[in-house]
């Protein structure tokens, strides 16, 4: 599905996290990239009078293409806790901006050399690698400044959000993941390694993007800690079953329908899920990971677990997406 198509569809009916529970799911993604693609815009026009040309490369890595899954994971988790809708989608696009930087420092030369990425070239192929490495420098603050705004959240829960962003994208996590990546480059890991490499680089954003819904419910209320640990162990189960998927991809898609390029992590002697186990493995594990996340979601406190079918529905889509 095109963004454009996306947005067709959610002129059908207007998009709200709370009004949406009895709709089919492919109406609320639709909706729910839509709302994501909406905030993109908003936070980073294509034009900036300030310095017009990162602008363009920030609008470039950020707006063009993407599924925008990280965003999905906050407004579902969101669903579960009847969060405050301002300060999901504040929540939803902070965290893909920084998905979106971790994506063009990922295709630089000096990291994977990437020359295709959402079906176009990569940010550093179209506008050079300093403007690449600058707009992801930006993008990762933008999402700081999109998380701390005068008013639409309360400063508690600012704290909260940017604590649980920068820990899940710095050492502790995807920066951490990538450098573990990088070293671990045409060697071999154990197995405890490898899931600590995938958890990092990849699972870390994912399960605070859960976690960034959650806590836009508020974090004093009864059952608090009982959903916490639920969506916490949901959070774990997904974020790293979306690179175990990504890994058998790599294998079995072509670039056309991947949007970037096929075979790359042989071409490289990445050490992957598929390299260690085999395909097939590799997809028993992926299945294994979709039904401990959805298990978890059985242990939210009844509330909570009515309000959960997205974040299950987003389990099955992580393993059994085509891209
Ligand atoms: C790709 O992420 C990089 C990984 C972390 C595995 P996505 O598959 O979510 O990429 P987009 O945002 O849809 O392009
Ligand atoms: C990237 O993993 C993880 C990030 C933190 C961006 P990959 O290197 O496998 O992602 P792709 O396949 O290039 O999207
Ligand atoms: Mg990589
Ligand atoms: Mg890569
Ligand atoms: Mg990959």
């Amino acid at each position: 599905m095109t963004v454009s198509e996306a947005l067709q569809l959610e002129s059908v009916s207007p998009g709200s996290a709370a009004m949406n529970g009895a709709q089919p799911f492919d109406l609320w993604l639709h909706q729910h990239q839509a709302r994501a693609q909406r905030l993109i815009e908003r936070f980073v026009p294509q034009q900036h009078p300030l310095v017009p040309r990162l602008h363009e490369a920030m609008h470039y890595a950020a707006a063009l293409g993407g599924k925008r899954v990280r965003p999905l994971l906050v407004w579902a988790a969101g669903e579960c806790v009847q969060a405050d809708e301002r300060a999901l989608d504040r929540a939803a696009c902070a965290v893909e901006l920084v998905h979106a930087y971790s994506l063009v420092h990922d295709d630089l030369p000096c990291m994977d050399d990437d020359v295709l990425r959402r079906g176009q070239p990569t940010t550093h192929v179209r506008f050079g690698e300093a403007l690449a490495l600058l707009a992801g420098d930006a993008l990762q603050a933008l999402a700081y400044e999109v998380l701390t705004p005068e008013e639409d959240i309360a400063p508690a829960l600012q704290a909260r959000l940017c604590a649980l962003l920068s820990r899940a994208s710095g050492a502790e996590g995807m920066a951490g993941g990538q450098t573990l990546d990088i070293l671990a480059t045409g060697g071999a890991l154990s197995s405890d390694d490898l899931m600590n490499m995938h958890s990092r680089k990849t699972g870390a954003l994912l399960k605070a993007s859960v976690l960034m819904g959650a806590a836009c419910g508020g974090f004093d209320s009864a059952h608090a800690a009982q959903t916490h640990a639920a969506l916490a162990t949901y959070g774990d189960a997904v974020g790293l079953a979306f690179q175990v998927v990504d890994d058998i991809l790599d294998v079995t898609a072509d670039s056309r329908t991947l949007g970037k390029t096929a075979g790359k992590d042989a071409q490289q002697n990445k050490f992957t899920y598929v390299s260690a186990l085999g395909l097939d493995a590799a997809r028993t594990l992926a299945q294994e990971l979709r039904d401990k996340a959805q298990a978890a979601l059985d242990t939210l406190p009844p509330p909570q677990r009515a309000a959960s079918p997205r974040l299950r529905d987003l389990a099955d889509l992580i393993v059994l997406r085509g891209y």
